[in-house]
C-alpha cells in the first residue's frame, strides 16, 4: 500500500521509526510531516495527509502528534476523511473493520514505540467488514453532504 504519514514537532522520532517499520512491512511511505523538532502547528500536517487520503493519492494515512487528537481533528475537517485516534490494538483493527477509518492517529506522548508499531500493524492488517457497517459509514458521509458543500 501507499501510505501517507504526518506529524508535528512532538513526534519526529516516532514518525521516523514508524516510517521505517511500515516500509519493513513492504509498504511505500509518503512523508507529509515535519522533520525538525522546531515548534510547529499540527493542523497543517493533519490537513496535508487528509487531502492526500481524500484525493486517493494514497491508500490510507498515519498521523502522530503529542496526543494524536489535534492532528486527527484537523484531518477530519477534510471531506471524506475518517481519522481515528487509537491507543490500543483492539481499537486499531475495529476502526478499520467497523468504521472504515482511512487514517489512524496516535500520540507520541501517549504510546510507546512498540505499542505504536502494534497499533499500526493491527490497523493495516484489518479489512472493512461492510454490510451493516457500510450503512453506518454512509450515514457519516451523508452528514457531510447534508451540511457542507
Ligand atoms: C503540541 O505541543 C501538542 O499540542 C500537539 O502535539 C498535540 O498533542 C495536539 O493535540
Amino acid at each position: 500500500m501507499k501510505i501517507a504519514i504526518g506529524n508535528d514537532h512532538s513526534a519526529v522520532e516516532m514518525k521516523n521509526q514508524i516510517s521505517e517499520y511500515v516500509k519493513s512491512l513492504g509498504h511505500e511511505v509518503v512523508n507529509f510531516g515535519t522533520d525538525t523538532t522546531d515548534s510547529c502547528h499540527y493542523p497543517e500536517y493533519g490537513e496535508k495527509v487528509g487531502i492526500a487520503v481524500a484525493n486517493k493519492e494514497v491508500d490510507c494515512g498515519i498521523l502522530i502528534c503529542g496526543t494524536g487528537v489535534g492532528i486527527s481533528l484537523a484531518a477530519n475537517k477534510v471531506k471524506g476523511v475518517r481519522a481515528a485516534v487509537c491507543s490500543d490494538t483492539t481499537t486499531a483493527h475495529l476502526v478499520k473493520e467497523h468504521n472504515n477509518a482511512n487514517i489512524i492517529a496516535f500520540g507520541a506522548r501517549i504510546v510507546g514505540i512498540e505499542q505504536a508499531k502494534d497499533i499500526v500493524k493491527s490497523y493495516l492488517d484489518a479489512e472493512f467488514l461492510g454490510e451493516r457497517h457500510a450503512l453506518r459509514v454512509d450515514m457519516i458521509s451523508e452528514i457531510e453532504n447534508r451540511n457542507f458543500k
